[in-house]
């Protein structure tokens, strides 16, 4: 997808501001000057402007023009340190089981969905699933799939990854149920207990809960909340401690929306290669950039060390519970671990999906999605800029549902989780990302549904809620 001239310019001014060209509250260069210096038209400036102020990075005085705003930082980034603890079993506490059962808020007010119209490509996409249905329901009903799942699915995943630039064989794709289960069959393939597995910090909660299931270690590698896990500290994690395997989501990480940049990518791989370490893709968010299509990481492994793990969770419906694992070495074992666990998953779904994918329906379905998730995104930030008149930094993700807020380091965000829930707001509070304390004051925010009135209204709320909290 080609990024508009006018995001890229509000791109550019966004790092430049954040690089620092100019103080707070200083005065930008005036429309003309950027049309002229730029070669656009005054229009597409006018709204890159707007794309910055919509983010809270710059406001307007009127009869005068754009300036750089003063509190609220768009992309932000902290510098931590590797603790010099011991990796340890992880301990999950009742509330993630909680948060979880709720869907684990990507909607912030899920009351405003009752009224939601369905997307046309559902539509179209329940309509596959049911013709196979009615054409195959006799045999289906009578014999079970491959347990590796159906041929034409794992075509057309594996095409999938040939259009990003991964040259795989659909007989190295399992079909799972879901990326949960890709990651729980790629971790007991490659780690057993007391193994220890490096992730990124923050991390996904369903991954913390992984390793308490399977009783592995954990060590927690300090990541940046735009660039993802920090090489540097993952060296050093490895040559202290004997890792077995290491998770990360290289493209839109949850929570912060990260993207791993391409060379800190080969840096990691080549450090698991001189290692031994299993890397566990997460791709969930893969398909999901605005701007361009991102490359995973197992483009640069040469040796079969990435077990590469996605789904349609969060680019389709998270109602099929259809995910994959892919991966040459391990294809074997991962499709015996499948099979002693649930036998296969349902052909009508599965033979529905490959359909609907290689109809072009499912690429069609994307391009509307990315571009409604991005200007979802802008919603929400300018209803938090409006509203939320504390001190607040976070991240601006480029793909994926979700971005990264840090509130004043006096807010416990499992405390505000507690009351926003008594107004019918659900948020992910920080604590679910790490198994200690150190994201309390951060909440993850979700732009995945439409930022309609009552949505709005929920931030609106929020942000009183805080406010009360902050006294
Ligand atoms: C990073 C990440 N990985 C995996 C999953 C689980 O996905 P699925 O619903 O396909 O099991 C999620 C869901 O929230 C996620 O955010």
């Amino acid at each position: 997808l080609k990024a508009h001239k006018y995001v890229k310019l509000a791109e550019l001014l966004a790092s430049e501001i954040k690089q620092g060209h100019w103080q707070h509250h200083d005065k930008l260069p005036s429309v003309r000057a950027l049309a002229q210096q730029h070669q656009l038209a005054k229009i597409s400036v006018l709204h890159a402007l707007q794309l910055l102020e919509m983010r809270g990075l710059v406001y307007a005085k009127p009869k005068s023009g754009y300036y750089v705003a003063p509190i609220k930082t768009a992309s932000f980034s902290q510098q931590r340190q590797l603790s010099k603890e011991a990796p340890k079993h992880v301990q999950v506490p009742d509330v993630f089981f909680d948060i979880m059962q709720r869907s684990a808020a990507f909607d912030i007010y899920p009351q405003a969905s009752s009224h939601a119209s369905q997307s046309k490509y559902i539509q179209s996409l329940n309509r596959n699933i049911s013709r196979v249905m009615r054409q195959q329901s006799q045999i289906n009903s009578q014999y079970y799939g491959s347990p590796t799942g159906d041929d034409l699915l794992k075509e057309q995943v594996a095409l999938r990854y040939q259009r990003r630039g991964l040259s795989v064989s659909s007989e190295d794709v399992c079909i799972t149920s879901g990326c949960q289960n890709a990651l729980y069959l790629a971790l007991v393939n490659c780690c057993s207990a007391g193994d220890i597995v490096a992730v990124e910090s923050p991390a996904f909660y369903g991954v913390l809960q992984l390793l308490h299931h399977l009783k592995l270690k954990i060590i927690e590698i300090p990541s940046s909340y735009t660039q993802g896990i920090d090489v540097e500290q993952f060296k050093q994690a490895v040559n202290a401690w004997p890792v077995k395997a290491c998770i990360l989501t290289p493209s839109f990480a949850t929570p912060t929306g990260a993207t791993m940049p391409e060379q800190a990518m080969k840096a990691l791989l080549d450090i698991a290669v001189e290692r031994n370490i299993t890397i566990i893709e997460d791709d969930i968010y893969g398909e999901l950039g605005f701007h361009h299509l991102s490359r995973p990481l197992k483009i640069f492994d040469n040796d079969d060390r990435v077990m590469l793990c996605g789904s349609v969770s969060k680019s389709l419906s998270r109602d099929l519970r259809i995910g994959w694992v892919i991966s040459n070495k391990h294809s074997k074992a991962i499709a015996h671990t499948k099979l002693v666990n649930h036998l296969s998953d349902s052909q009508a779904i599965q033979k529905g999906l490959a359909h609907f994918i290689a109809d072009g329906s499912f690429e069609r379905h994307l391009q509307q999605y990315r571009r409604q998730l991005l200007t979802q995104r802008e919603q929400l930030l300018e209803a938090i800029n409006q509203y939320w008149h504390f001190n607040i930094r976070y991240t601006v993700p480029e793909g994926g549902l979700a971005l990264w807020l840090e509130l004043p380091e006096c807010i416990d965000s499992i405390k505000l989780y507690n009351q926003a829930l008594e107004a019918g707001i659900v948020v992910t509070p920080g604590r679910l990302f790490s198994t200690d304390n150190k994201f309390n004051q951060y909440l993850r925010l979700s732009f995945s549904h439409p930022m309609d009135e009552q949505r709005v209204k929920a931030i609106q709320s929020l942000g009183k809620i805080i406010t009360k909290l902050l006294r």
